[in-house]
């Protein structure tokens, strides 16, 4: 059976970059696997998820939804797919600070067109831990909160794939290591798949994922580096 999301001789780069940033890279995911992308700043672990979430294109290879050639799509089908089947949680956070927590949360269901039930934004407002809070905003809250904000929209639409930037790297030791026992729980509880992508190797453990370390524009099983790679 074809893998959920599987990529294949991978080649990306940029126009202002003589050498391509991914050259070559495999990856198999599926449903329901959760996975850490290590790599240093720069090493392509944001471009790589780009391409996972169907952002960017490949300049060569193939990205394959369910042996479907994602890559053969027209934009409109790929903006289909994202609304349908992907959340994205930023290191930054990205939530707008005019809205309040459950409208950041309902955002990309009003994006995506679907009215949200009363309930939605609330019911996972709730399930991360922030009850009652509803109508608080951004900036009324801890990075840790924010960020639980961030986990709970990218939620919001049951996606089937999860993919996180960098999600502890704004915070501290002790809030990030709880965004991932977080992403843990809800991913046991829910079945998507999930890629995190970081340099904080703690969240292997944290989250009994696989381990995967890029470096040379390619995915590896080992670090190969000499560097040991830091907290985030
Ligand atoms: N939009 C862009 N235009 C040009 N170069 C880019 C762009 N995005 C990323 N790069 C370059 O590609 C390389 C990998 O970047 P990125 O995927 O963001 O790595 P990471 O997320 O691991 O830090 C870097 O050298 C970066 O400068
Ligand atoms: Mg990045």
């Amino acid at each position: 059976m074809a893998s959920f999301l599987e990529l294949q001789q991978v080649v990306k780069g940029y126009p202002s970059s003589p050498q391509p940033v991914l050259n070559d890279v495999d990856l198999q995911i599926e449903l329901g696997e959760r996975l850490v992308i290590l790599g240093n700043s720069g090493a392509g672990k944001t471009t790589l998820l780009s391409l996972l979430g169907l952002i960017l294109r490949a300049d060569q290879g193939r990205i394959l939804i369910a042996g479907e050639d994602a890559q053969q799509w027209t934009e409109k089908e790929r903006a289909l797919w994202r609304n349908r089947s992907l959340g994205y949680v930023f290191q930054d956070f990205g939530l707008i600070p005019e809205l309040n927590l459950e409208d950041n949360v309902n955002l990309p269901l009003r994006i995506a067109g679907v009215r949200p039930s009363k309930w939605q934004g609330r019911e996972l407002l709730q399930r991360v831990g922030l009850d009652g809070r509803e109508h608080s905003y951004p900036k009324e809250l801890s990075g840790g909160e924010v960020q639980r904000v961030a986990v709970a929209r990218a939620l919001v639409g049951s996606p089937h794939l999860v993919l996180a930037d960098e999600p502890t790297g704004n915070l501290q030791r002790n809030q990030g290591e709880e965004i991932g026992h977080l992403f843990l729980e809800l991913q046991q509880e829910l079945g998507f798949s999930l890629v995190v992508a970081t340099h904080n190797e703690r969240l292997v453990s944290v989250l009994q994922a696989q381990p995967l370390w890029l470096y040379d524009g390619r995915l590896h099983l080992k670090n190969g580096e000499e560097t040991v790679c830091g907290e985030d």
